[in-house]
């Protein structure tokens, strides 16, 4: 029997992989301030992306300090999750490489973790499974991949459905589909109790300045030029990263074994008027805008229906005026935190990323 067909399960030990990152810390701090007795083990390889200043709020209260623990390490190595997954009753992988932008300069960091990654902690997990029905611990753990719309490709009218075909036009997401047919292989073939989660395009506080809200936010703040890809008319439907932690969350507690659930803001935008809210809170010009040379098979649409989560009872909490708003102060307000991430490393990127399109760009007409 598995453990959604048993009820609700409670889990008090989670292992939460890519912990360290933006969703994965908000899910970790989120859960330990509900102080209901859960524990969790983060564990993250500290990539460029992961930053122990997320987890800040957890490590400076004593009493969420002692249902806490940080292991850095790498979820593509057996050695290192083997013991971890033994000690958890769920896993919850948010660990990627998770830039689009990255996967086109380096795609190969992509696959080892989003898919080698995942393989390796399924293993764990089978492992468990097979100990649980030797009566070795009391159940098999619940594994939860964290994935994202992009799966579907570009949609370029209506919404993406859950059993919709996976078509996956850039490395990111091609890696991130890899991921989730070998976790539907694990369920089907082993009977591993294992749920997943699309989710779409997610803001809020601490996420990494490579992604289009928190750059363009850093960047106006010191007059700096926002790089706007093509025509700027491709559109995302942005969810509040304390809601898609939630979804996440619940989708753990209420999901059934082998099912996919996508995770919708329902705000859809295009990235000019995300630019417009942007500039106007904070007071600065549209001039900073540059129109540059787009990313390669640069999706254009993304939109899902999320009436399958909400049938299975999640509704989002943060209406998008206000989680933009909050964003926005929060960066604002937070320059201690983002200052140090745009150097070192970053500035490789950025030229990267940037020098040659910023050299190349025009004036964006508003
Ligand atoms: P992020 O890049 O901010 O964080 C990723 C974290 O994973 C970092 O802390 C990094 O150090 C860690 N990590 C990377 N490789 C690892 C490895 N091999 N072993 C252990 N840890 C490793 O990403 P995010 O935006 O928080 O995304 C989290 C998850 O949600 C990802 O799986 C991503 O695909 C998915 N997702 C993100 C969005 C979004 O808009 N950000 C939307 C939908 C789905
Ligand atoms: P991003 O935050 O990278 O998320 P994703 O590609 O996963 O949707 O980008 C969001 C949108 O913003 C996407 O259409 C690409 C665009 N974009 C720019 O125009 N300029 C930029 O510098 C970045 C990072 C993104």
């Amino acid at each position: 029997m598995t453990s959604a067909q048993r009820g609700q399960p409670r889990f008090e030990r989670l292992l939460v992989t890519g912990g360290a990152g933006f969703i994965g810390s908000c899910f970790a701090r989120d859960v330990l301030a509900r102080r209901d007795g859960t524990h969790i083990t983060v564990l993250d390889k500290m990539t460029y992306a992961g930053n122990p200043a997320n987890l800040a709020p957890i490590t400076s209260d004593p009493e969420q300090a002692a249902r806490f623990r940080l292991v850095v390490g790498d979820i593509a190595d057996p050695a290192v999750v083997a013991p971890l997954v033994a000690q958890a009753d769920a896993v919850i992988n948010f660990a990627a490489e998770s830039h689009v932008d990255r996967s086109i300069l380096d795609p190969e960091a992509f696959l080892r973790t989003d898919v080698l990654g995942v393989h390796v902690l399924l293993e764990a997990c089978r492992v468990e499974q097979t100990r649980a029905a030797a009566g070795h611990r009391e159940r098999s753990p619940r594994f939860l991949q964290v994935s994202t719309d992009e799966v579907y490709g570009s949609v370029e009218t209506g919404e993406s459905r859950e059993d919709d075909r996976l078509e996956p036009r850039s490395p990111y997401s091609a890696a991130k589909a890899a991921g989730e047919l070998l976790v539907n292989s694990y369920v089907v073939t082993y009977g591993l109790d294992a749920v997943l989660t699309r989710g779409s395009n997610t803001y809020g506080p601490y996420q990494h300045p490579e992604k289009l809200i928190p750059l363009f936010l850093t960047n106006a703040i010191g007059d700096q030029q926002l790089p706007l890809y093509g025509d700027g008319l491709q559109r995302r439907d942005w969810l509040y990263v304390a809601d898609h932690a939630g979804a996440i969350g619940h989708v753990l507690e209420h999901g059934v074994t082998g099912q996919a659930y996508n995770v919708g803001g329902g705000n859809e935008r295009t990235n000019r008027e995300i630019v417009t809210l942007l500039l106007d809170r904070l007071g600065k010009p549209w001039s900073l805008v540059r129109q540059v040379e787009d990313r390669p098979g640069h999706d254009r649409r993304y939109a899902m229906s999320s009436s399958k989560l909400a049938a299975l009872g999640w509704q989002n909490k943060v209406t998008f005026e206000a989680g933009l708003a909050a964003t926005i102060d929060w960066f604002a307000a937070n320059d201690a935190w983002w200052r140090p991430i745009k150097s070192g490393e970053w500035e490789t990127y950025y030229s990267r990323q940037y020098g040659a399109r910023l050299a190349g760009s025009s004036k964006a007409s508003q």
